[in-house]
């Protein structure tokens, strides 16, 4: 019997974050200014995690993505992906920014992982970097290059939209779709962000991309599970898909499957949850086994029926995307 919340949703997908470190600071997540990071004491150590994931397993989580900040930013990160694989987790995956990822590709998919989602939200190196406050456009296209040269699939990319800065490139992502045969994912920008420049003037919405691609490609739905996140679309005169995730146009909520452990050690239900649930103090004060999976179930059952983002009086949570896991 899966773990199901109040609501009646399957909890089936975990986001684990093993980092709040990031080497980017992309503008739509991260600040322009200095930031604090957690502790090296307070992050959660391997086997902490590995315990954890056991217990959700038990409790019927099959898709676990590892995420960061930027999960190959911790070393370590293969060895742990290993582990996973051998507690037999049935579909594991990792969203990164690229930065590493030709150099240590290879060793991902040793290690186990079946799926990876690079995010990539520039075709331009001049507004790449401005974006990502980086200069690492080629090393990023490197890392898209090994990872489909690998066995990794599909080999998914990922561009946050942001109305006046990269919107002019929705027709150049989908080209590039085609042109490289891969799923090209359009997200819409949420109140995530650590300098709180979000505004719903910055949302570039899911229908819009969708009306500016038709417009020179047709587009064929594809079909996807109801607890996908994305709506996915093929096109009909040629290789490579693309997906329209859209939170706060078209909200997802009522289908959500997901729960996220942050690199602290806290159980969130909710990118948006206004409290998050401490599950490393359950670890470091000798709970049992039984005992953390109950607190689990009590923590899945406070999930929330949606973000709320589009409710009057919403505020944003006090965590941003890069210390959350995306
Ligand atoms: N809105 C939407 N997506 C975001 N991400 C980070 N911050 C935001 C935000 N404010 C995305 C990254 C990456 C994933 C981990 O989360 O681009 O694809
Ligand atoms: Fe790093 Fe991802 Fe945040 Fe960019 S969006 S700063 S790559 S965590």
């Amino acid at each position: 019997m899966p773990l199901t919340d109040k609501f009646g949703r399957p909890i089936t997908d975990l986001r684990v974050s093993v980092t709040d470190r990031c080497n980017f600071r992309c503008v739509y997540c991260r600040s322009a200014n200095p930031e604090t990071h957690m502790p090296v004491g307070e992050l959660l150590e391997w086997e902490e995690y590995e315990r954890l994931v056991r217990l959700l397993l038990g409790l019927g989580i099959r898709k676990v993505r590892v995420t960061g900040g930027e999960p190959m930013a911790r070393p370590g990160v293969e060895d742990f992906i290993a582990r996973l694989k051998a507690l037999g987790v049935a579909d594991l995956s990792m969203t990164t920014n690229g930065y590493l990822l030709a150099e240590r590709c290879d060793r991902l998919v040793a290690a186990g992982i079946s799926r990876i989602n690079i995010s990539l939200d520039s075709l331009n190196r001049e507004k790449f970097e401005r974006m990502t406050r980086t200069k690492t456009f080629d090393r990023v296209l490197a890392g898209i290059d090994a990872a489909q040269a690998s066995r990794l699939r599909p080999v998914k990319v990922n561009a946050v939209l942001v109305q006046g800065i990269n919107d002019d490139e929705i027709e150049a992502f989908a080209r590039f779709a085609r042109e490289r045969d891969l799923i090209m994912r359009f997200i819409e920008f949420m109140p995530l962000d650590a300098d709180r420049a979000w505004t719903r003037d910055t949302v570039v919405t899911g229908a819009e991309v969708y009306r500016r691609i038709s417009a020179l490609w047709p587009l064929v739905p594809v079909c996807h599970e109801r607890s996908e996140t994305a709506r996915k679309y093929r096109f009909a005169d040629g290789r490579g898909e693309i997906g329209l995730i859209s939170p706060v146009s078209q909200p997802f909520c009522g289908h959500c499957s997901r729960l996220r452990l942050t690199a602290d050690g806290k159980l969130r239900t909710c990118l948006f949850s206004k409290e998050d649930h401490d599950l490393r103090s359950l670890l470091r004060h000798g709970a049992s086994d039984g005992e953390i999976s109950r607190e689990i179930c009590s923590i899945v059952a406070q999930k929330e029926k949606g973000h709320g983002i589009n409710e009057p009086g919403f505020r944003p949570p006090s965590r941003t995307m890069v210390s959350i896991g995306g």
